[in-house]
């Protein structure tokens, strides 16, 4: 069950070459292709020039200098001047191309993520943390959005000098130029052997930024908790231990990225030194001139800088790749929450025994992804306009069940129906019009107590407060929106912070009660509402239409006196409890949890 627990792994999952990494990044460009082509042109273009200056200047010094033809340097230097600014106009092209296809992949990509995680079950949520999520969607998109405006057409124009670069030299003079390249081969070599280790280090680094998050998420969520039970100190040390595990990945990480740099400069050198050795022998020899030299020698400084910028270059691709996999684990999660057009199971309500059936559990087990088994092969049947009451112990499984009718989890065995249909079946919006489930946690979002009660509605979206106002009193609930001081526009804070417990059930039960649902649930929906206010909703419940059915999860039992059928939860079933008196003789003397 732990299919949507997202990979934390540090160890790179696919090794692969430069290609198939190229390739694994293309999805995100597609879009992009003749932006691209048309800044690789503008780097080609760049390149090529960068690459025909040595020559030129070869040639210059061997023909013109040598001989004091002044016009010739001249005419010359305005042929370089020329190339040199084309070589400008076509960088800051490429450069600008390649700013507005970042920006648009990083903005796509955090919608696709942003739309893929609404997508995914509530139980993704509960196996992966959600500070964790947001450095993916922050820190990780950033790092590809870097590598995609600076890095990747360096790269391509790097690569193309390189290759440009040692052509020349070996057209130069073959066997110089083989000894020339010797200390590129030996660099080529150390970056494939280092190359994975490079890309954990970094790995590892991302992780632990994600950890942080997560850790700085945790201990803000529950800071009351923490500062109640005096724990900041705990927190203080347990973040010093984080932040202390991401400076170290990433000094790890800085380490590995730097390996590069000084070897490469020691590589230049040394092929700077072969050739000057080298050169002198065939200079002496008369087989090689002064320009050829400085051709090379500029060769030479124009193949191991971009080698050198490579190494960065490099790193910060396996960074992006790094990242880029962060995201992927995300965006390939199926989503379970899909809906089903298999029509199996219709009609298998029309029993005679249950005519009037509005939902079934037809053999219905559900583990969580602890591996705790919270229902086994369950079957019960609720029919129209009844109210029904789940009792049964704390941890029995009363939430798990009602979250199973309103489809926050899928069963893992069996099938749920409604109105004999498999509810996978339904699309959201007619699931979330024929269940309305009051949450045992009711959330709320800033905004104002009215703008709560229309949430996810879309038959009041556009209705103003005093319309809906009319709507609440029609259905009895002006007395609980007087329970506001400033009614409909109570304002609500922080994600209803600034709301008490039993207030939020009272906005809850008004949101589900908006909807008209045919199964309404209540999850100790008046758990922490006075009794005075809470006789009021039960007058309120019974004055819902008659055929609304209604299951109740109480564990004051005068809530549930007026409960039709009592259902005793625990110990993975779920069974008719005939009476009050069987089912409180249940409660306290039931079957264990073994
Ligand atoms: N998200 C979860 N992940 C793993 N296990 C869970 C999760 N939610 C609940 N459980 C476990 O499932 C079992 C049933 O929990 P459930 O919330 O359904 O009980 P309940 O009957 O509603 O209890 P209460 O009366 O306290 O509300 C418990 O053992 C609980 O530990
Ligand atoms: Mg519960």
């Amino acid at each position: 069950m732990n299919e949507y627990t997202l990979n934390t792994n540090e160890e790179p999952k696919r090794k692969g070459s430069i290609l198939s990494a190229v390739r694994r990044l293309k999805p995100l460009l597609v879009s992009e292709t003749v932006q691209i082509i048309l800044a690789a042109l503008a780097i080609v273009i760049n390149s090529t020039l960068t690459l025909l200056g040595p020559v030129i200047i070869g040639h210059v010094i061997d023909t013109y200098i040598a001989t004091r033809d002044f016009n010739g340097v001249l005419l010359y230097t305005g042929i370089l001047t020329a190339m040199y600014c084309v070589g400008f106009v076509a960088s800051y092209a490429q450069t600008r191309i390649m700013g507005g296809v970042s920006l648009r992949v990083l903005y796509r990509l955090r919608n696709s993520i942003f739309e893929k995680l609404q997508d995914l079950p509530v139980a993704f949520f509960q196996q992966n943390k959600a500070g964790d999520l947001i450095s993916r969607i922050n820190n990780d998109t950033d790092k590809l959005g870097q590598f995609f405006s600076q890095s990747i057409m360096q790269f391509i124009g790097n690569i193309f000098i390189i290759i440009g670069s040692a052509i020349a030299i070996l057209l130069i003079n073959f066997k110089l130029g083989l000894a020339a390249l010797v200390p590129a081969a030996l660099l080529l070599f150390l970056s494939k052997v280092l190359g994975p280790w490079i890309k954990r280090k970094n790995a590892i680094n991302m992780k632990s930024v994600g950890g942080m998050s997560a850790e700085i998420q945790e201990s803000l969520d529950h800071f009351k908790v923490v500062v109640a039970f005096d724990r900041r100190d705990y927190f203080r040390k347990s973040f010093q231990r984080t932040n202390e595990d991401n400076y170290h990945s990433a000094v790890r990480a800085g380490i590995a990225n730097n390996t590069f740099t000084p070897v490469y400069g020691f590589a230049s050198n040394l092929a700077l030194l072969i050739v000057i050795l080298y050169g002198f022998n065939l200079i002496s020899a008369s087989t090689f001139t002064f320009g050829l030299l400085i051709s090379f020698l500029s060769y030479i400084y124009r193949l191991y800088d971009p080698l050198r910028q490579m190494a960065a270059l490099w790193t910060t691709f396996q960074v992006a790749l790094a990242g880029w996999d962060r995201i992927h684990a995300i965006l390939q999660m199926n989503s379970n929450i899909t809906i089903l057009t298999d029509t199996e199971g219709v009609s298998r309500l029309h029993d005679k025994s249950h005519p009037e059936a509005v939902m079934e559990f037809s053999n219905v087990s559900f583990t969580y992804a602890t591996d705790v088994t919270v229902l086994d092969k369950t079957n019960f049947v609720l029919d129209r306009g009844k109210t029904y009451a789940l009792v049964g112990p704390t941890g029995g499984g009363k939430t798990t069940t009602a979250s199973l009718m309103a489809r926050l989890y899928d069963p893992v065995e069996g099938m749920v129906l409604l109105n004999g249909r498999d509810l996978r079946t339904f699309s959201a919006e007619e699931r979330a019009e024929n269940i309305g489930f009051i949450l045992q946690e009711p959330f709320l979002f800033s905004g104002t107590v009215g703008d709560n009660i229309r949430y996810g509605n879309p038959k009041f979206a556009t209705v103003d407060n005093t319309k809906l106002t009319e709507v609440l009193e029609q259905k009895d609930l002006q007395v609980v929106i007087n329970k506001f001081d400033k009614g409909l526009d109570t304002i609500i804070e922080n994600g209803g912070d600034s709301m008490s417990l039993g207030q939020k059930q009272l906005i809850a039960f008004m949101r589900a009660l908006m909807r008209a649902p045919k199964l309404l649930i209540l999850d100790e929906a008046t758990a922490n509402i006075d009794t005075v206010t809470e006789q009021l909703l039960e007058d309120i419940l019974r004055k819902l239409p008659p055929e609304t059915t209604k299951v109740i999860i109480a564990h004051r039992l005068n809530t549930i006196a007026d409960a039709d059928t009592i259902f005793f939860v625990n110990s993975g079933s779920i069974i008719e409890a005939g009476s009050m008196q069987k089912a409180v003789d249940l409660l306290m003397h039931g079957k264990r949890k073994s």
